[in-house]
């Protein structure tokens, strides 16, 4: 996993200013909650006095309150209150937690996790389609038990909807299958490649939602380590995109948050039926992937026989790659180790800048550069 990339934590409603919200990413535990001005704020989960979960604690004005011994703690880490130091007593200098910038859009609270300063981070994917009109875009929000490289590989590979999606496809029955020449291009962040499929019309319940085979125009790209967009032109003006939001929760669960746009069938009626065929759609990919194994893709690409068509995800590899040399990826072997023995925090901007803290940073894999 790794560190220095924005992820989603939760939807913006799930954020209150009545009770910390305790959501798990890159293995590490969060509490999230809004300060009194109604802004989402996000903070390491483990109090530095004895190590008890913020999360459950409560919201007091603009600070979290430790549930153990009351101390409290603002958006910005720093603890503002010691109840048994006395009325007067000042909390010391090294009575801080990690405290990370937090950005709300397209409905979903996005944390960055990383230490890396405001001008050097990586952008949050962005949604064009959010608020314009003629789009109508939903939230659909699911878990896999998988690690994350592998969950991501599935949205960016063209030769699979053919076996997979029976919704979609062919399911392996069109002998005239060929996959086209694939152009991928490097953007900052990722990478981006489209291809035209066939599709059949959906069946059954899912009828009027998709009635007729089309000739469809597909493009994918990441963006990050754990963002994808998959856009599908059905026919001129009627396109459907998901733009998906992976959060690793830990190296072998996911958690998926996937905003849905379309052009098409724009009354709210179809939002319920779209997403019944996103999940019948993630549901053919979950059982697979799932199953992968080994769960991480293997360390060097000559464990496994990569084709043409997997060259946006021979891409992907070397982005991770890249990123990693750069220090970013956490030692998940060395956590795993300590796991119940240490605490760790994943590393906020603050510690380019300050010293002094309780815990431990996550470990990570030394980078090369
Ligand atoms: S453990 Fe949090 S205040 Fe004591
Ligand atoms: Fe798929």
């Amino acid at each position: 996993m790794l560190i220095n990339f924005w992820y989603a934590a939760a939807y913006s409603e799930a954020v209150t200013a009545d009770k910390p919200l305790k959501v798990k990413m890159l293995g590490q535990h969060f509490a999230l909650y809004r300060d009194s001005k109604g802004v989402a704020r996000c903070v390491s989960d483990i109090c530095i006095h004895r190590s008890a979960s913020l999360a459950g604690g409560k919201i007091k004005g603009d600070c979290i309150e430790c549930p153990y011994h009351g101390w409290q703690f603002n958006g910005d880490g720093a603890c503002t209150k010691i109840p048994s130091l006395g009325i007067d007593g000042k909390p010391p200098a090294r009575a801080k937690i990690d405290a990370y910038p937090v950005e709300e859009r397209y409905g979903l609270v996005h944390v960055f996790l990383g230490d890396l300063p405001a001008e050097e981070r990586p952008p949050i994917m962005e949604i064009p389609e959010w608020d314009q009109e003629g789009w109508r875009c939903i939230h659909l929000e699911y878990d896999w038990k998988t690690n994350w490289e592998r969950s991501v590989e599935a949205g960016l590979d063209p030769a699979h909807a053919e076996f997979v999606h029976t919704g979609m496809k062919f399911a392996g029955s069109d002998e005239e299958y060929i996959i086209p020449e694939l152009t991928v291009e490097r953007t900052e962040w990722g990478a981006q490649q489209s291809f035209d499929i066939k599709t059949i019309a959906a069946r059954g319940d899912l009828e009027h939602v998709k009635p007729e085979a089309a000739q469809v125009t597909a493009f994918a790209s990441f963006h990050g380590p754990t963002c994808t967009e998959t856009r599908l032109t059905l026919a001129p003006g009627q396109i459907v995109i998901q733009y998906m939001f992976e959060t690793p929760i830990d190296e072998f669960h996911i958690k998926k948050h996937l905003v849905s746009a379309r052009t098409v069938n724009l009354d709210p009626g179809f939002d319920k039926p779209t997403n019944q065929m996103n999940l019948f759609v993630a549901e053919e990919d979950r059982v697979i992937i799932e199953e992968v194994d080994p769960a991480i893709y293997p360390e060097s690409n000559t464990k496994e026989l990569l084709v043409p068509a997997d060259k946006q995800i021979a891409i992907y590899r070397e982005m991770i790659a890249e990123w990693e040399a750069r220090g970013w990826r956490i030692d998940t072997r060395q956590v795993a180790a300590d796991r119940g023995r240490i605490g760790y925090a994943i590393p906020c901007p603050a510690r380019r800048t300050q010293a002094n803290w309780t815990l431990d940073s996550t470990p990570m894999l030394p980078g090369k550069e």
